[in-house]
C-alpha cells in the first residue's frame, strides 16, 4: 500500500495548493489512503465544517488536527459527529474521536491522533494526558477492531519528545510522523522493527511567511516581545508531504519519502 500524508494546511491558500497537488498525487504514485493535517485550514487557526467537507472532496480520508481546537468555539459540539475527522486522543476537555477506522477497498485503515506536552503552550500542558499511556490504549481499542494498518499523528513541537514516541511506537504501528512545526524535518527513516517514522511531515501553507503566519506580524512579535494579532499569509504555498509504502504480507513499513512541492 502506498500511504499519503500531508502536513499542517495553512489558510486558503494551503487548502488550494493541497487541491493541486492531490488532483495530481493520488493518481500518479497510486496512493491508497490518504492522511492529512487540517489544524491551521481555516485562516491559520483550526478547521470548519467548510474545509473539513473540502478537504475530504479532494481525495483526503481522514483529517487530524492539533492545539488550534480550541479555536473554532462552533465546533466542539462538532468535532465527534465527523466520522473522518481526529482530535488528539489524550485531550481530556473536548470530546472528539481520539483514533478512526477507514474500510477502504476491503482493507482496515486505523488512524491515532495524539498530542504533545513539552513546549506546547498552558492550554494543551493543562489539558493534556500522558500522550504515550493514551497511544496504548487507543492502539488497543484499533486492534480490537482488527484493523490491518496504524498510523499516529504525534502532533508536537519538542524534537526530543517526538523522537522518543518514534522508538516507542516501533513495531507497534506501521508509522509515526510528526506534525505542528510546520517546517519538514530530513530524519525519515524505517526504525528497527519495521516502523516508518519522521519528526515533522512540514506545512502545506504559504511559502514567504513565518510558519503560515504574516512575516510583519511575526517580525514584530519577536522584535518588540509584544503581541500582535494573528494574520494568516495568502502568499503561494508549498506543498509538504511524506509518502509511506508498505509491505502488504507483514504490514510494515518498506520506505518512507519525502514531497517537498
Ligand atoms: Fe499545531
Ligand atoms: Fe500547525
Amino acid at each position: 500500500m502506498n500511504i499519503l500524508i500531508v502536513g499542517d494546511i495553512v489558510g486558503k491558500s494551503g487548502v488550494l495548493k493541497l487541491q493541486n497537488c492531490l488532483k495530481e498525487i493520488i493518481p500518479t504514485e497510486k496512493i491508497d489512503f490518504t492522511i492529512v493535517n487540517g489544524e491551521n485550514s481555516a485562516n491559520g487557526k483550526g478547521i470548519r465544517l467548510k474545509e473539513y467537507e473540502q478537504i475530504l472532496s479532494y481525495g483526503a480520508d481522514a483529517i487530524t488536527l492539533g492545539n488550534h481546537i480550541y479555536y473554532r468555539k462552533e465546533m466542539a459540539s462538532l468535532y465527534k459527529t465527523l466520522d473522518r475527522l481526529l482530535l488528539p486522543a489524550n485531550i481530556t476537555n473536548l470530546e472528539g474521536n481520539g483514533c478512526i477506522v477507514v474500510e477502504k477497498n476491503d482493507i482496515k485503515y486505523g488512524v491515532i491522533n495524539i498530542i504533545g506536552r513539552a513546549c506546547m503552550g498552558d492550554i494543551i500542558e493543562k489539558n493534556a494526558s500522558n500522550p504515550f499511556d493514551k497511544v496504548d490504549e487507543e492502539i488497543e481499542k484499533l486492534k480490537k477492531k482488527n484493523v490491518d494498518y496504524i498510523f499516529v499523528d504525534f502532533h508536537a513541537e519538542a524534537t526530543a519528545e517526538k523522537i522518543a514516541m518514534g522508538y516507542y511506537l516501533d513495531g507497534k504501528v506501521t508509522g509515526i510522523f510528526g506534525t505542528h512545526t510546520h517546517v519538514q524535518t530530513a530524519d525519515e527513516k524505517i526504525l528497527e522493527n519495521g516502523t516508518a517514522y519522521i519528526t515533522d511531515v512540514g506545512m502545506t501553507g504559504p511559502i514567504n511567511s513565518i510558519i503560515g503566519l504574516k512575516k510583519e506580524v511575526g517580525l514584530n512579535r519577536f522584535k518588540t516581545g509584544k503581541y500582535f494579532k494573528y494574520e494568516c499569509s495568502e502568499n503561494e504555498s508549498m506543498f509538504n508531504a511524506i509518502i509511506i509504502k508498505t509491505d502488504d504480507n507483514t504490514k510494515k513499513a518498506i520506505s518512507i519519502k519525502r514531497i517537498n512541492l
